[in-house]
């Protein structure tokens, strides 16, 4: 591939002074290029050393472990810690509690901004037991699979850390996602319990959860409980055989519960994320590793110091809620912020009310955040005192050089690095990623490996490692750490399939990347079939399966398509079975896709077409609707496979009336 783009000098930020000036900071824990580099290597070269005294210092074992990693990408049979027992709640909660028992463990900025409150330690360990106890009480044990379905309410966390204490297996579903793709979840993890709210609130709207979750389990005979959580005190419809109320039950629990001890192996959670194909993967994470993994990157790459206060604005549905909201920051005895609104309410000033309210630390959100903050103008973030703010970080997706600039004059005011992280939900925590108090930052990229991360850059077509320094193709890791995900939930094969296969030996991340001459790392975006719409990860499959389910459609073809705020939207195409043309209109059909995964999966626009093109063998050629939607139709390429080339400029006509 042509590395010609990696010649363009970037502009160098180096490590603002005022981070490394003790007299107002903490001194940065790596604090120099050459501390980064020593312990870098010393993470690859001998990575059991490394992650045995990372584990012993960063987790209590109640069992220590023997052998440090076993397994290998060959055979996809990766096991870290392999004989050590723990407890995931005894790590993130009890032993702060012990010692520590008022300290803030969540300041809850709830959706309407004097409605929040904080949690101590003390009070998230007892509200953990009681509710560990109701757990039990209903027959929920360890190995058992938990769905959780909340908004951003502390309950929300109580419940992931009940499961934990417990040994359950908790699968938490994005409160965005529709009632059948909650269905689906609840059927793929065979979770019997289902824990819940009344109704959310976002943007002061009034998200029925609730009903969603109602029309969910009317189609899952497995669940048995829903455990509802009074977030509005709205009347909800309520099943008296099936649902339970938390306030009613967890009044009658002890606030003491001891902790099932599990294997460093157990299960800990799965995650559904979006694949190359329709149906989702649930990711399976194990608990040491994942907790280690958490634990290390957060105390480093966001520098977190006694005292901070850790602001991640992202959803607890997703892995960066899991692991930088919760499991990272608890795990260091950290107060985390739960935020539940959103960016623009009740005006765009509320990130930056919110920052200067909690005095937060370090800010960490998506690029499609800043971008739509920056549309709004930066008369919503004067007047705001933004100088607690150490460091300000980024993930999700690529940032284009005129959001990191804003970032980082606007908010940072150029005093706080900015952190560029990337990973996965498969990664657990954080692989690439500048570390503030060390490496200098350049616009756009990810910059360095973390520890234990031994990236390659190869050759997409031949798989063969590119071992010059400047390199451009496709992102493989070398070797395992302890946070990547086990196995896909029910389906190894998949696993192994996606992951181990396309090149052997190596991990494969599914992104494009570059690696320039300073060995600064360029993430691309995916090179399948999975695009990124407001750093959500959506599958081009599922919602061509989405809409396949209407009735009147015949055939879809869904692409992404650049956006200035989105950074990806979605574009679809359908064409309707004969006897059904005229009965079904683009609003039925984004219904559709609302219904069956979500409304943050709703198409930007839909098509409907007389035909698809198609190659003569019958594949639906997505490359020329691409170009076709962008605008790019001097560049449709090779055209000599096409069935019927009559159909393009018809095609490119419908795409220009409907704009
Ligand atoms: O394409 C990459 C992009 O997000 C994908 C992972 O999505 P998900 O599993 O939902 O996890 C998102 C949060 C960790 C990746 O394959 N991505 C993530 N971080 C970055 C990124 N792309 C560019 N730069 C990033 N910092």
């Amino acid at each position: 591939m042509s590395t010609d783009h990696l010649k363009i000098e970037h502009p160098i930020h180096p490590i603002p002074p005022r981070l490394l000036d003790e007299k107002n900071y903490p001194k940065p824990h790596i604090d120099s290029i050459q501390k980064y580099e020593e312990l870098y290597k010393e993470s690859i070269d001998n990575p059991d050393k490394f992650w045995a005294r990372l584990a012993k210092e960063f987790l209590h074992w109640h069992k220590p472990f023997e052998t440090v990693l076993s397994g290998d990408f060959e055979h996809g049979n990766i096991a870290w810690f392999q004989e050590g027992e723990l407890n995931a709640t005894y790590n993130c909660v009890d032993r702060h509690a012990l010692k520590n028992p008022d300290k803030v463990a969540i300041i809850y900025e709830a959706d309407e901004p004097d409605q929040g409150r904080n949690v101590t330690y003390g009070e998230l360990l007892r509200d953990v037991c009681r509710l560990a106890n109701l757990l039990k009480s209903y027959g929920v044990k360890k190995g058992d699979t938990v769905a959780i379905y909340m908004p951003m309410v502390p309950e929300a966390v109580v419940s992931f850390l009940a499961c934990a204490r417990i040994g359950a297996i908790h699968s938490v579903v994005f409160a965005g996602f529709s009632s059948e793709a909650l269905k689906d979840r609840i059927i793929d993890a065979s979770s019997k319990f289902v824990i819940t709210a009344d109704e959310g609130r976002r943007s002061g709207k009034t998200i029925h959860i609730k009903k969603i979750v109602d029309d969910a389990v009317k189609n899952c005979p497995i669940v048995e409980h829903v455990l509802v959580f009074r977030r509005t005190g709205s009347d909800v419809p309520f099943n008296s055989n099936r649902d339970i109320w938390w306030h009613d039950e967890i009044k009658k629990q002890r606030p003491h519960c001891p902790i099932q001890i599990v294997n460093a192996e157990d299960p800990l959670f799965i995650l559904y994320t979006s694949g190359s194909t329709g149906k989702p993967k649930g990711l399976l994470h194990t608990t040491g590793g994942y907790l280690l993994g958490s634990a290390v990157s957060f105390k480093y790459a966001f520098d977190y110091h006694e005292g901070d206060i850790h602001g991640c604005m992202a959803d607890i549905g997703w892995i960066t809620g899991h692991t930088y909201i919760i499991y990272g920051p608890l795990a260091n005895g950290a107060t985390t912020v739960l935020f539940e609104s959103t960016p623009l309410y009740p005006s765009p000033s509320r990130y930056w009310e919110t920052v200067k309210k909690h005095k937060i630390t370090q800010f960490y959100t998506a690029p499609t955040a800043i971008r739509l903050l920056r549309k709004h103008g930066q008369e919503h973030v004067k007047g705001h005192d933004l100088s607690s703010l150490r460091l300000i970080g980024t993930v999700g997706e690529p940032i284009q050089f005129e959001a990191w600039d804003w970032y980082d004059e606007v908010i940072g005011r150029k005093e706080c690095p900015i952190i560029d992280t990337y990973w996965q939900t498969e990664t657990g925590s954080i692989i690439i990623t500048p570390l503030p108090g060390a490496l200098p930052t350049k616009p756009g990229s990810a910059v360095y490996p973390f520890f234990g991360i031994d990236p390659v850059v190869l050759d997409p077509v031949t798989g063969e490692e590119i071992s010059d320094i400047e390199a451009e193709g496709v992102l493989s890791i070398r070797k395992p750490w302890p946070s990547i995900a086990r196995t896909i939930y029910n389906d190894h094969e998949r696993y192994l399939n996606t992951y181990f296969r396309p090149y052997r030996g190596y991990y494969f991340t599914g992104d494009g990347v570059g690696r320039d001459k300073d060995g600064y790392y360029w993430i691309r975006g995916r090179v399948d079939d999975v695009i990124n719409v407001s750093g959500h990860r959506l599958s081009t499959s599922e919602i061509e399966s989405a809409l396949l389910v209407h009735s009147s459609v015949a055939e879809a073809a869904v692409v992404g398509v650049h956006d200035d705020l989105t950074g990806q939207c979605v574009h679809a195409f359908a064409t309707l079975k004969s006897d059904q043309e005229g009965t079904t209109d683009v609003k039925d059909l984004t219904l559709q896709v609302r219904k069956v995964i979500g409304p943050f999966a709703a198409p930007k626009r839909i098509y409907i077409v007389k035909d698809l093109p198609k190659t003569r063998s019958g594949k639906i050629m997505r490359r020329i609707l691409r170009k076709i939607v962008a605008g790019e139709t001097d560049q449709l390429g090779d055209l000599s496979t096409i069935s019927d080339p009559s159909l393009i400029s018809k095609l490119i006509d419908d795409v220009k009336n409907s704009n």
